[in-house]
């Protein structure tokens, strides 16, 4: 039996973030085993707390007045390698392990599936939930099955990839079950000796029609992220955000006929776009931004945006959350003025209250 589960009180957040705002948590719990994470959850319930998944703090934003709930920081370790099953080899990386040593780890054992999602930050167990994806790759593609906390029914699960719904950025965990499971492993489906997928724009032309390595594949990715500023680097004031603060919006047909239109009105020629397969669009979210007037490098005080990416709002030092949420509400304001698109937020807002 284990001994040592504890809860602490008042513990500052803002240094669990990329961003290095907010302010502290009422509660907190480390959970290094799932009877931790069971335990965390009955502390709440009987407390009658909210509670606030923190994994890798790299796409939240808390507020100044920080969480009055239940903080709970995944810290399940371990990275299972299964069996040669068909063509392909199931892994399995408990909730609290660091995404990116994950994905090295894949790489040197040859296994292909997740290479170009190499340099994001954050921990394994965040994956699901956004459905993280970059460069080609969605994890939605390699994810087989998920762990969880079922919450209400109050039992450990085992969701299948089916069942958890994966779009653009979403999944059941951040929509309609949101609050409900507590991801704890996710099982990925990798296959040995695969080739990258180089299909991304930025990759194909960084690999000019050769066929990489993986490893190859992996030392690319991360270094067009990091011209971008989407590692995170001490080094580099760039890099104080949560990587892309809005989605790209994806529009119907008609309504990119009208958003075109009023490009035309406001003397743009052509909007770009990627059509999806259901015949919906996609548009770049960071042109919208740059072309609404915000270029690299703007800055509102202590917020920002970075200087090598308009997606990415950055604390320039000292920032709180109001000072980005203020900016946040001027890019989408002008957006919507010039083209007529309403900006999705991408972070999680933690502390904000019920919207
Ligand atoms: N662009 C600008 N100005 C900029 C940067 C980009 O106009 O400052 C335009 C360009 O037209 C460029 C286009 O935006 O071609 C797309 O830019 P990029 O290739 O950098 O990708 P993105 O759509 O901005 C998305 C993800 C990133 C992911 C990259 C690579 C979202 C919200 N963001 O960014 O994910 O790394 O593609 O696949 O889907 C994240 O979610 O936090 C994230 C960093």
């Amino acid at each position: 039996m284990k001994t040592d589960f504890t809860v602490q009180e008042h513990v500052p957040l803002a240094d669990k973030t990329t961003l290095k705002i907010g302010g502290a948590a009422r509660f907190f719990v480390e959970a290094k085993d799932r009877t931790e994470v069971v335990e965390a959850v009955r502390f709440a319930e009987e407390k009658r707390l909210e509670i606030f998944i923190l994994g890798g703090g790299s796409n939240v934003l808390i507020a100044d007045e920080g969480f009055p709930g239940l903080v709970l920081h995944i810290n399940l370790k371990g990275i299972g390698l299964g069996d040669k099953i068909d063509e392909s080899v199931r892994v399995t990386a408990q909730a609290g392990e660091d995404w990116d040593e994950f994905v090295k780890f894949c790489v040197v054992e040859d296994l292909a599936g997740i290479e170009t999602l190499s340099g994001i930050p954050g921990c394994v167990g965040g994956t699901p939930v956004q459905n993280v994806g970059a460069y080609g790759q969605e994890v939605s593609e390699t994810i087989s099955s998920v762990d969880v906390f079922d919450r209400r029914l109050k039992r450990f699960d085992v969701l299948l990839n089916a069942q958890c719904n994966f779009r653009y950025r979403t999944s059941i965990f951040n929509t309609t079950e949101k609050n409900r499971y507590i991801v704890l492993a996710v099982t990925y489906d990798l296959t040995p000796g695969g080739e990258p997928k180089i299909v991304y724009a930025d990759l194909k032309k960084y690999f000019g029609g050769r066929k990489p390595t993986l490893p190859e594949a992996r030392r690319a990715v991360i270094e067009i992220r990091r011209a971008k500023s989407m590692v995170i680097d001490e080094h580099d004031p760039n890099s104080r955000s949560a990587g892309s603060f809005f989605k790209n919006p994806i529009v119907s047909g008609a309504e990119f006929a009208e958003i075109s239109e009023n490009a035309r009105s406001a003397k743009i020629e052509s909007v770009p776009h990627y059509l999806m397969d259901d015949a919906s669009v996609k548009i770049p979210a960071a042109w919208l931004i740059e072309n609404a007037g915000f270029h690299k490098g703007f800055r509102r005080g202590k917020a920002g945006l970075s200087t090598r990416h308009t997606l990415a709002v950055v604390n320039l030092g000292g920032a709180a959350a109001r000072d980005i949420l203020d900016l946040k509400e001027e890019i989408q304001k002008t957006v919507k003025s010039v083209f007529g698109v309403t900006l999705e937020t991408e972070p999680v807002f933690v502390g904000f209250g019920r919207k």
